[in-house]
């Protein structure tokens, strides 16, 4: 065969996901492995199928890379992705799809589109519903073992927790914070003082 006539290749992930029941339960691996690995194109030639090792997107498993005929090449095409290639269905579609030349040569399946990806496709981020619960309980642990921590100062100072709350509430009633108590105090000691002065003299 010469180079220019090269038909299209397939790629066909089954690394430590892709292929596995693990991870993509319910499907025939095995079976759709043999059915990638039996195609022909329009031309009556073997479509070449490797299996590889992990392509570093798992989330994606089964991932399939269909790879342009020489022709196909020539006419721009390049090795298109797939991933969650679960289906039977599916499969079929990569049939007709290179079976018409594939890439390079034949538009995409619609039923394909869906599954196209890339090499750097991103895995989707979790919800973050889970990890903020997580940040929240962690968040009302602590306000609990502060308010545990206060509670256990105030009873240890003098006259306990509840002499302490009393002088608060005599402070609140003052609405002084104790001022006026202070002052009538201060006049007395005087008043004291200036009467002691008078008598000595
Ligand atoms: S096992 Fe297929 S992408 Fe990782």
């Amino acid at each position: 065969m010469t180079p220019t006539a090269q038909p299209c290749r397939l790629v066909v992930c089954r690394g430590c996901c892709c292929g596995t029941k693990k991870k993509r339960p319910g499907v025939d691996h095995k079976g759709q492995l043999r059915r990638l690995g039996g195609l022909t194109d329009h031309e009556g030639r073997d479509v070449p199928m490797r299996t590889s090792t992990c392509l570093g997107i798992c989330f994606k498993a089964n991932v399939v890379v269909v790879q342009p005929s020489s022709r196909g090449r020539a006419a721009g095409g390049r090795p298109v992705w797939f991933g969650d290639v679960t289906e039977d269905r599916l499969v079929d579609r990569l049939d007709d799809w290179i079976f018409a030349g594939g890439p390079g040569i034949a538009p995409v399946p619609e039923e394909l589109e869906p599954h196209l990806t890339s090499k750097d496709a991103k895995k989707p981020k979790k919800a973050k519903g889970k990890k903020k619960d997580k940040k929240d309980k962690k968040a009302r642990k602590k306000a609990a073992k502060a308010a545990a921590a206060k509670r256990e100062r105030a009873g240890a100072a003098p006259g306990g927790a509840d002499a302490a709350a009393g002088r608060r509430s005599e402070e609140k009633k003052d609405g002084s914070g104790g001022k006026k108590a202070r002052k009538k105090a201060r006049k007395a000691a005087e008043k004291a003082r200036k009467k002691e002065r008078a008598g000595a003299g």
